[in-house]
């Protein structure tokens, strides 16, 4: 380990979040851990310290800006700087157009659109005063592709690609971007499929994940490449998925 970042990683309390914040702990880099559910959060902090690493649990709701402004200010206050921003928090409640789950809708383009436009918002300004940052967004292959229960979820993965890719376009090169597309990884994401036709299809289609630890080692890979490669895209699949 030769360059500890300070890294902040927004829906670090199960899944993906929580297995990067392991891994780059363990790696050395300090993690600033941000979701709603802080017991989780704290736990996870403890884990991580038990272990010799180090970690800051923070309350966040992505789709509050203030909210995430703090989050990351108060990691500037205290660190001093902000190496990374994983964004990464996300829900993915599925059905069909014709379910007319509305609400759930509205709350997915919140999460995962306006979330991530609020992490941008807030960190962008730190990272040109510094001229250094690494923005992560994680995606899906859902941002490459529709399918039939999908297409609320993919919309937003696929507004998440073009909102990293027009970021990176326009940033000063000193700013690093990736996206990180993942396939079906082990984590909370089908929980929250209420629709009961979609939720035993998604139990089928979802049966050989792969672990949220190879998501997050293509998150350590990304940003411990020197500071003039920029990482820009991966896909990460099961070797089943098709
Ligand atoms: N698992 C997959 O198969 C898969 C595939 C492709 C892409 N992805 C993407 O990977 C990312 C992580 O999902 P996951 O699979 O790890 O699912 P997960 O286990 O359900 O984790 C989602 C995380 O997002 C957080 N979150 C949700 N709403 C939030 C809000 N309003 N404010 C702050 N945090 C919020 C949750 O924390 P709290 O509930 O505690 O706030 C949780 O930590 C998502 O962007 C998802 O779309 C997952």
């Amino acid at each position: 380990m030769t360059d500890s970042k300070v890294v902040l990683i927004t829906g670090a309390s199960s899944g993906i979040g929580q297995a990067t914040a392991l891994r780059l702990a363990s790696q050395g880099h300090h993690v600033v851990l941000g979701a709603r559910r802080t017991d989780r959060l704290a736990a996870l902090a403890e884990r991580i310290r038990d272990a010799g690493g180090s970690a800051d649990p923070h309350h966040l709701d992505v789709t509050d800006q203030q909210s995430v402004t703090t989050f990351v200010d108060t990691a500037v206050a205290r660190h001093g700087r902000i190496d990374v921003l994983v964004n990464n928090a996300g829900v993915g409640p599925l059905s069909r157009l014709d379910a007319l789950l509305t609400d759930e809708w509205n709350h997915t383009i919140d999460v995962n659109i306006r979330g991530l436009l609020h992490g941008i918002a807030a960190a962008l300004p730190h990272f040109q005063r510094r001229g250094a940052g690494h923005f992560v967004t994680i995606a899906s292959v859902g941002a490459h592709e529709v399918m039939p229960t999908g297409a609320v979820y993919c919309a937003t993965k696929y507004a998440a690609w073009a909102i990293t890719e027009g970021l990176r376009l326009e940033v000063n090169p000193s700013i690093r971007v990736t996206t990180i597309s993942p396939g079906i990884v082990e984590s909370e994401i089908a929980d929250a499929t209420t629709d009961p036709a979609t939720r035993e299809a998604i139990r089928a289609f979802r049966k050989t994940p792969i672990s949220a630890d190879a998501i997050a080692a293509a998150i350590s890979y990304a940003i411990s490449q020197p500071s003039d490669v920029d990482v820009n895209e991966i896909v990460i699949r099961p070797t089943t998925q098709r």
